[in-house]
This record gives C-alpha cells, structure tokens and sequence, in this order.
C-alpha cells in the first residue's frame, strides 16, 4: 500500500469510527449504557481508539504530523460528544425514590370519644345497671311539650332561664330534655325509668361557664308508690358508682315547675386545681308534679315518680378538672387526644 493510501485510510476509518462511537454515546439511555459504550470506545487500553494510535505509529514519518494532528482532533472530539452526552442523561434522569429503612414510622392517629360523650355513656352505663333504659326526643319541640305540659304557668319568670330561638311554624330549639318526660309518658305505661340524653339550646353567652348549646341528661322514673326516698336512695348511689363510694353528698330545696318537692343535689369533688374538696352542684331533681302526669295522661293517684336533670358537660369537667367549658366545643385535637385510651 502506498503512504498516501495508507493515509486516506487512516483519516477515512478514523472519521467513521468518530461517527460510529458518537452515535452509540448518544444512543445510550442510561448513564450505565453511556460508560458501556465510552469503554468500547474511547478506554485507556481495550478501547477502538487505542488501534489508531498504534496505527498512528506505523505510518510512514512524513504522514504523522498530519494523522497525528488527526487522531488528536477526533480524541477531542469524542471526548466532547461523551460530556454532552452525559450531561443530557443527568438533566433527564429521574431522581431514583429514595427509601430510607431508617426513618421513624409515622405515628397514628388514635381517634376518641369526646369527654362529654364519656362520661354520658358512664352514667347510661350506671343507670342501665338499675333497669333504666334510654328515651330521645326531637331537638326542635312545640311550646306545649318544652313549656306548657311540664306546668310553666304562661308568663312565669321560670322561663327567663329558658329563652331559646323560635322558629316558624311555631317550633322552638328545646330548652331542656324534660319533654322527653311527657313524650314516654305518653307513649308508654308505667312502671317507667328513662334516661334521656341530648343537646339543649338557651340565649346564653359563650364564656368560660356558659354556651348557648348543650347537653343535658334527663333520668326518670315512674311507678306505684316511688317517693323522694327512692330518689335520694338512687342518685346516691349514681354518685357513689361515678364519683367514688367515699363521696358526700347532699340535697339542697330549689324549684322547677314541673317538680315538687324539687332539690339540687351537691357532690363534694376534688376539681384537681390545688383547692381541694368542694360542693359542686351535679344536677337539678324532684318529685313529678302531678300536673305534668296530668299533660301526660298518667293518673296521678296511681302512680308517683321523680325525675332529674344533669349537664354532662359541667360533670366532665369536675371529672376531668376541665376549667373552662369552652374546651368542649372547639375540637382542639391537642386536648381532645388527651382522652384516647
Ligand atoms: N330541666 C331542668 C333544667 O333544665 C332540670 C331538671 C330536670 C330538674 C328534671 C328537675 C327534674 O334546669
């Protein structure tokens, strides 16, 4: 072969392989793929470039300065078209998921029942223990079952405490649960003994002892010969199975309409705020005034009975020494979790 053959050859394989090895660097989909293909290229030792720098040095002497001048400027060039090609594979590449086995578990949520739904299902718990079972009435009631039939003469100052929004058509938003009382009365025959929990509403502020909405239990019993004694006898025994059986108690005169006698009963509870034992009032009682069996359609020579009135709210918080009543309803979870068993 002449020099000038060899030379054209040499320049003539070597641009085709510049070709070949640029073409297999842009073809890589990864940077793996890319590595494969440089070290079958452009390697220190085993790659295609290294045959030409040894083809370099058998060409005759008056050819190398210009194969040489060559194989330089295809070293650079596939060494430029690598970089690029790499560069593109890193802009492109997703970033792999990370999974990192020493990362803390994220913690559950624990739901709860809230404070008030506790303690009333406590005190439902303690009561159906003494054969008395749960009653519900409607939260929107006529004037008759939340006022009239439970003996509010019209007018009476009584029903100041009990100002609520009236709604038309001549319904009002209950003010107590103690329609419930005339409702199974009319429903059921005595022997009688209920339990009616729900939501009450009254024109109050919202402070820290006052909401314009809350719950009420009303408990109620119903039978031949009951007196007042079986209503000491029984809600005794409620505040000693709720509060503890070494709990005093007592009994105070008040007035509602629809009792007679009526009574507050005060239990004696440490609030846990460092002041130790105090009387706190836990709920209005009373023997049935015989009007309101009246309303009901009971005979009120037959059958006496007593009923009572508690707030679960005011009793959960000297249960949990929850000072402001206002913690009940703003679904705070920071206090609400505290409650999760
Ligand atoms: N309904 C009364 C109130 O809301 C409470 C009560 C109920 C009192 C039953 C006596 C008997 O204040």
């Amino acid at each position: 072969m002449s020099g000038g053959a060899a030379s054209a050859a040499y320049h003539e394989e070597l641009r085709r392989f510049v070709e070949e090895a640029t073409q297999s660097f842009q073809a890589a989909a990864s940077t793996d793929e890319l590595e494969e293909a440089r070290a079958r290229h452009i390697g220190d030792t085993r790659g295609r470039l290294r045959t030409f720098s040894v083809a370099l040095g058998r060409l005759p002497h008056e050819l190398k300065p210009a194969a040489g001048a060559a194989f330089k400027l295809a070293k650079e060039e596939l060494a430029s078209a690598y970089d690029r090609c790499r560069r593109q594979l890193a802009v492109a590449a997703p970033l792999a998921p990370v999974l990192d086995r020493t990362m803390p578990a994220r913690e559950s949520w624990r739901g709860s029942l809230h404070p008030v739904s506790l303690v009333v299902d406590e005190i439902c718990d303690i009561f159906r223990a003494l054969g008395f079972t749960i009653a519900l009435g409607p939260e929107v009631e006529t004037a008759w079952y939340n006022f009239g039939a439970l003996n509010f003469p019209a007018d009476h100052p009584a029903m100041e405490l009990h100002d609520t929004l009236y709604l038309e058509g001549g319904g009002l938003l209950r003010t107590h649960t103690s329609p419930v009382q005339v409702r199974t009365l009319q429903q059921y025959p005595p022997p009688i003994r209920i339990l009616a929990p729900g939501n009450v509403y009254r024109r109050d502020f919202f402070d820290s002892t006052h909401s314009p909405v809350f719950a009420q239990l009303e408990g109620l019993a119903i039978d031949e010969g009951i007196s007042f004694a079986d209503l000491k006898a029984t809600l005794n025994r409620f505040a000693h199975a709720f509060y503890g059986k070494s709990r005093r108690t007592r009994f105070g005169p008040s007035y509602f309409p629809f009792t007679e006698p009526s009574a507050q009963m005060d239990v004696e509870v440490d609030l846990g705020d460092g002041k130790g034992l105090r009387w706190v009032e836990i709920m209005g009682c009373g023997l049935v005034h015989p009007a309101v069996l009246e309303a009901a359609g009971v005979d009120g020579e037959q059958y006496t009975g007593w009923a009572f009135g508690m707030g679960p709210g005011r009793i959960a918080q000297s249960r949990y020494g929850i000072s402001d009543c206002r913690l009940l309803f703003e679904s705070d979870v920071r206090f609400l979790e505290q409650f999760a068993t």
